[in-house]
């Protein structure tokens, strides 16, 4: 695995490398494959979306893109706090990105029996290696207290599952998510965390540093097998480097 951890001046140059990030490996997908991309959930991805959207809709060849999503809060595709909804207001409406190439995680479904929907779309999707999708590009965030996607520290137990999708909650609301585990994670051929914000400054030290107790902390789990690790951070959020 091939670390790398750049820090940027604002969320704009962040969101610009990222976005090239994404432009060059849509490039760079041989002809006849789509590139997948795994879309993370939350507010810091929305401007990073918002900047695609504004400054990529031409440059990236989005009939090659597949979305699919790291996680997704079981609510109503139309809810203030569906993953889904956030990132067609502020990317998807605005790209070309023809319909049956955005999987959605349907939120509204009995949780369990969407993992087991979703699983098999992917399977039927994307490459897969022993058993697990290889997403070209998962995005992931960082929560205050070490979770990412949905895996928390309460469930952490779903970062070693054996399936690559499973049903999570939120360890204060108990809201249900479906979320990627760990094995989807570190097969990825690129995990790309985002983290900005003075807020995020102690977590993002205490899981680059493998600080005292980091291996409770989901995100510092992640350790893509063959795959590149990449976090995406601003000056705020690396301020305790
Ligand atoms: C979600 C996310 C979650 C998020 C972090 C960071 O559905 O909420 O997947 O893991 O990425 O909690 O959230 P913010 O970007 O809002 O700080």
């Amino acid at each position: 695995m091939k670390k790398y951890i750049k820090i940027f001046n604002n969320i704009g140059e962040l969101s610009q490398y990222f976005a090239t990030l994404l432009a060059d490996g849509v490039q760079n997908t041989p002809e006849g494959r789509f590139f997948s991309i795994a879309l993370s959930g939350g507010s810091t991805p929305k401007v990073v979306f918002e900047y695609l959207a504004a400054h990529f809709a031409k440059e990236i060849a989005w009939d090659k893109v597949q979305v699919y999503w790291s996680d997704e809060r079981c609510v109503p595709p139309d809810s203030p706090e569906s993953n889904y909804r956030m990132a067609k207001e502020s990317l998807l409406d605005q790209v070309p990105i023809p319909a049956n190439q955005v999987f959605r995680m349907q939120g509204e479904a009995d949780p369990a029996a969407e993992v087991v929907r979703y699983t098999e779309v992917v399977q039927e999707s994307i490459p897969h290696s022993k058993g697990f999708p290889v997403f070209d590009l998962l995005m992931l965030g960082l929560g205050d207290d070490g979770h990412t996607a949905s895996i928390f520290l309460h469930n952490s137990h779903l970062f070693y599952s054996e399936r690559p999708f499973e049903v999570a909650d939120h360890p204060q609301s108990g809201q249900q998510r479906i979320t990627v585990t760990g094995q989807t994670i570190n097969h990825a051929n690129a995990v790309v965390f985002i983290a900005t914000g003075a807020g995020k400054a102690e977590m993002v030290a205490n899981v680059l540093a493998k600080k005292a107790g980091w291996e409770q902390l989901p995100a510092a789990l992640v350790n893509p097998e063959a795959g590149r690790l990449v976090w995406l951070l601003d000056e705020a959020a690396a301020g305790e480097l």
